[in-house]
């Protein structure tokens, strides 16, 4: 008995100690902020400096002697990319890093629902987190400021207000993940030439205005746990190394508690990131050879140089250890948090959200004498055009993905047709580019034709004689100076003589559709002549079960534009002069003279009679709603709370579909310049055919303000406003005079 309880006291002794000693950093009942302290107390300099920049292509090391671990990011935005080797860009070779492609962003913010935007953000995070990363490089929020921009695929489109309404939902979804969204490119990186060094001079009002709104509401709504900064250059300084973009806006207004990776290589200079608010480095180029360091990734930056000038007292010790607290917090809500799911990988669910995201994110832009969808009496449809065939997946750079399946479009209109008894016949047209490489995964695709263009044209035109309709699939692709990363378009126009073999075949065949598969807007010269157009942007996986679903109609399309197509490249302002300093920069210099400018503030200024082929926010359905008149719930507004604007929506046809009721903010008379218009709220209804229902739209004082640089406050001037409804930009049938009865001001940082 006595040796029992000896042995029974020793036990519970030992059980005490170890309790005693398990450190608060291990105890996850502990508050996240408290464990931070803990662990940051019990680092190293040397450690504190390894945790804040790169080891590999993508990861960071962690405190091995702490058990902390290391921290994975991953491209981004549109699924999960393929894993590189450790220190090159070149396949691991793995055999379980295929993904699901989810659609770009672009269709993403053509859904003008946010909704599918958390649908999007939880399932690329579930991606993310059973491949084990816990930072997802993306989204996107760059402002669609030129349609040339090679990177607008990625990005949300022309309006501040839309992509920041979209995108707060999608880190939401990430983050639910225990993985965290890493927001990019923060900020001003709006164009693809000379990215790397390009110094962006811009006004503070349109800054705040335009260009930061969807960063601001991805870390203030969507909470982001991490943000990148770009490539590019503001006032004169490096994004990574710019304090008043880091420190006094990110860090300071928005009280931005997580971590700021650099853009692959964007990093420029020790003091400077060391002190200007940037957390991590990754992708610097260092060569490794004449520093006499042991290896490439002690020469960062933020590495040894960093280490040298702590050591020596020449840079505190305080912003250290602020980067260091951060990178912990993120491990501790991300790879340290034992509460997190698991994840899954291309599941039948992510294939269905991708599908329904695709769905909702096309948009039909014109559709004369009903030729969409495809009517019964349709037997025989000739499919046309080289994005029918091609993999849109692999290309244009970091968001480039290894589908574990793509379902071309025509494969997908195949399939469907099929079951209804239609044929499909195929013609190419045309030879874009057949490369399906980057940078080791290959489409596989053998996309070769030796007909001449003009025997290519003629091939289509005799088949299209023969059918009793016609679906062209073309549009841009993922190589350079197309939709890709690193360049810009160098024209407004369809590459590839796409708009010779479209006048052909509608010359040929009257029934004719076009579908062009881009991120970007572009010339329509044919549009006359063509009854009907449809957007399809690039939509992954299930691209051609996305488009098929909406060409034959069990999918009614509900897509709005998240940017203008102007007829021609000087419809967009940074071009309309064709000033080079505007666009794209001279001598290191780019200038948004345009101010706030920027798609619809544009061309709703300039247009005088029309120079939009489609207007930002236009979409057409299958069937057809009245907006019934709106009733606001008061004629004034202090400014408190929110202000009220009830829609009745009715779907007058005979399909079911959704409508997006759209409210812009005008402000009459103003002692500054002021957009004619600007969208301040928007809803997606679903209704099933001759239901009615009542769309509410919520406005705060947000909605009436502009900011004036010199207070630096948000200022709303009292007087008369008026709020114009309707379905697009260009159709806003509806208008409610409003009183604004007080002037109102608050700083930034009051969200
Ligand atoms: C891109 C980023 C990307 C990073 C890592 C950079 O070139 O600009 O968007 O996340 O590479 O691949």
């Amino acid at each position: 008995m006595k040796k029992f309880l000896f042995v029974l006291s020793t036990l519970v002794c030992a059980l005490g100690a170890m309790m005693a000693e398990t450190p608060v950093y291990l105890d996850d009942s502990k508050p996240v902020e408290e464990r931070v302290e803990d662990a940051l107390s019990r680092m190293t300099t040397a450690e504190k400096i390894a945790v804040i920049h790169a080891q590999s292509k993508f990861s960071s090391p962690g405190v091995p002697r702490l058990g902390i671990p290391e921290v994975w990011c991953t491209d981004g935005p549109h699924g999960i990319r393929p894993d590189v080797l450790w220190d090159k860009w070149k396949q691991a070779g793995a055999t379980n890093d295929s993904c699901v492609a989810f659609p770009a962003l672009t269709c993403l913010a053509a859904t003008w629902n946010p909704d599918m935007a958390l649908l999007y953000g939880q399932s690329i995070g579930e991606e993310a987190r059973y491949r084990n990363k816990n930072v997802l490089l993306g989204p996107g929020v760059n402002i669609y400021r030129t349609p040339l921009n090679g990177r607008n695929f990625e990005y949300m489109g022309e309006d501040p207000f839309l992509t920041s309404v979209m995108v707060a939902p999608y880190v939401r979804g990430v983050q639910k993940n225990g993985v965290a969204a890493c927001v990019k490119h923060y900020a001003l990186n709006n164009q693809e030439v000379y990215r790397d060094h390009v110094n962006v001079l811009v006004d503070d009002r349109t800054l705040h205005e335009i260009y930061l709104p969807g960063f601001k509401s991805a870390v203030t709504e969507g909470g982001a746990w991490a943000i990148m900064p770009a490539y590019n250059k503001y006032n004169g300084d490096h994004a990574c190394e710019n304090a008043p973009l880091l420190l006094d806006i990110l860090k300071g207004d928005w009280a931005f508690d997580g971590v700021a990776i650099s853009d692959w290589g964007a990093a420029h200079n020790t003091e400077k990131v060391a002190t200007n608010g940037l957390d991590m480095e990754f992708g610097t180029w260092t060569n490794g050879l004449n520093w006499g360091a042991s290896n490439a990734y002690d020469n960062y930056y933020l590495a040894k140089p960093y280490e040298k000038l702590i050591n020596e007292g020449k840079l505190p010790m305080k912003d250290l250890d602020d980067k260091a607290r951060r990178v912990l917090r993120l491990i501790f809500r991300t790879e340290m948090n034992r509460n997190r799911p698991y994840g899954s990988l291309n599941s039948d669910e992510h294939y269905a959200a991708a599908r329904r995201i695709g769905g909702e994110g096309i948009v039909l832009l014109k559709n004369d004498k009903n030729l969409l969808p495809v009517a019964p009496g349709v037997r025989k449809i000739l499919v046309v055009g080289e994005n029918a065939i091609k993999m849109l997946t692999v290309g244009g750079g970091s968001s480039s993905l290894k589908v574990q399946r793509e379902t071309l479009p025509l494969d997908g209109l195949r399939a469907k047709a099929a079951d209804k008894g239609v044929e499909i016949v195929y013609e190419r047209g045309y030879v874009g580019d057949i490369n399906g490489e980057y940078t080791g995964v290959t489409t596989g695709q053998d996309l070769k034709d030796s007909r001449s263009a003009d025997q290519l044209i003629a091939d289509a035109v005799k088949a299209a004689k023969e059918a009793d309709m016609v679906i062209f699939i073309g549009g841009l692709n993922k190589s350079k100076h197309q939709d890709a990363e690193g360049s810009d378009r160098t024209d407004f126009a369809l590459p590839y003589g796409q708009d010779k073999v479209i006048e052909a075949l509608v010359h040929a065949n009257p029934n004719t559709a076009v579908v062009t598969l881009t991120g970007n807007a572009y010339a329509m010269p044919w549009l006359d002549k063509v009854p009907a157009v449809v957007q399809g942007w690039y939509i992954g996986s299930e691209a051609g079960n996305a488009i098929a679903d909406v060409i034959f109609g069990d999918v009614n399309p509900s897509g709005k534009l998240p940017m203008t197509f102007a007829k021609k490249l000087t419809d967009y302002a940074p071009h309309a002069r064709g000033d080079s300093l505007v666009y794209p920069g001279v001598n290191g210099d780019v200038r948004y003279n345009e101010g706030l400018d920027v798609g619809y503030r544009y061309t709703d200024k300039a247009r005088k009679g029309g120079n939009v082929n489609f207007a930002f926010g236009h979409g057409l359905s299958y069937t057809t709603f009245r907006l019934g008149a709106p009733v606001a719930s008061a004629k004034e507004y202090d400014g408190e709370g929110t202000f009220t604007i009830t829609v009745p929506v009715t779907n007058t046809g005979d399909r079911a579909g959704a409508e997006v009721v759209q409210a812009y903010v005008r402000d009459l008379k103003s002692s500054v310049y002021r957009p004619l218009k600007e969208l301040k709220a928007f809803r997606k209804v679903h209704l099933a055919p001759g239901e009615t229902k009542d769309v509410i739209l919520q406005l705060d004082k947000r909605a009436f303000a502009f900011y004036d640089p010199a207070t630096k406050l948000w200022t709303v001037e009292p007087g008369k406003f008026e709020i114009l409804i309707g379905t697009s930009s260009a159709n806003l049938p509806a208008k409610l005079p409003l009183h604004l009865t007080r002037p109102l001001t608050w700083p930034d940082s009051a969200h």
